[in-house]
């Protein structure tokens, strides 16, 4: 039987809300959206560039105590604030039992977190956190050797993490070793909330997905995803799936 969640669901304060009509109350999956259930261990979200996944997610992980430039819950980095207010107007639902341990991705800002380690292991005290990240700056190591050596070596057990496209760092190979070490971490009583455009991501097996989209947020299985039926349509008949999609008008 798997553990209770750590986070049930998410709601948006629709009553408090100043206006539906500017960012980032006015992205479709954001007017509609009352409550998000998230009581799964893994909740994938998928749509379109500009469909509001990033919005939402890190709107989610500030509300659930994550500081908005990623990184986990004790790193300070501050750099200028780039995340809307709109956590200012949803609420977290907890399970009955806490995390103890977890993880912002915010794609963008992994550097200014690999910094801060840097910062945080010049100066005295304290065993150095890089020991946990593999041993190796992560200014040294590759952009995916760093994203894997921090989901190897720094996520834990009873976790919480929120990621936002960790594909875009990672190559087939790593997207499958993402996926087999969640699956380990599930196990180990962690949830993961994940916006990606892999579709070997979204094959996660169990996993929820949410499509976001102008219709709003639909909850959708896996083969029923563009990533999906596009991924399939192309390897399937490539020189076919070519010809039309590169066909004069
Ligand atoms: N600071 C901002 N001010 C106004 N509009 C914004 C702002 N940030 C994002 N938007 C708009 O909000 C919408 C949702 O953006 P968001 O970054 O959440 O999309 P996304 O689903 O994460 O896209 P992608 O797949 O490209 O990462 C987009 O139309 C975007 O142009
Ligand atoms: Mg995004």
């Amino acid at each position: 039987m798997a553990d209770e969640p750590l986070i049930r669901a998410v709601r948006l304060r629709r009553e408090d809300v100043p206006d539906f009509g500017r960012y980032p109350f006015s992205s479709p999956a954001i007017r509609g959206l009352s409550k998000l259930d998230l009581s799964a261990p893994v909740t994938l979200l998928a749509g379109e560039n500009g469909s509001g996944k990033s919005t939402l997610i890190e709107a989610l992980a500030v509300a659930a105590g994550f500081n908005a430039e990623g990184g986990s819950k004790n790193m300070t980095v501050v750099t200028r604030p780039s995340h809307s207010e709109l956590h200012e107007y949803i609420r977290v639902e907890r399970g009955s039992r806490r995390e103890r341990t977890g993880y912002f991705l915010r794609a963008e800002s992994f550097f200014n977190v690999a910094t801060h380690i840097e910062e945080l292991d010049a100066a005295p005290g304290g065993p150095p956190i890089i020991d946990s990240y593999g041993g190796v700056s992560l200014h040294e190591q590759s952009h995916g050797e760093s994203f894997l050596s921090l989901v190897l070596n720094r996520f834990g057990a009873d976790g919480l993490y929120v990621l936002d496209e960790p594909e875009a760092a990672l190559s087939l190979r790593g997207c499958l070793a993402l996926i087999r070490r969640m699956h380990e971490l599930v196990a180990d009583g962690s949830q993961f909330v994940v916006a990606t455009h892999s579709p070997i991501i979204l094959g996660y097996p169990d996993a929820r997905i949410y499509v976001l989209s102008e219709d709003g947020i639909a909850e959708t299985p896996y083969e029923e995803t563009e990533q999906y039926e596009l991924t399939r349509s192309f390897l399937d008949d490539r020189n076919r799936f070519l010809h039309y999609l590169l066909a004069d008008e």
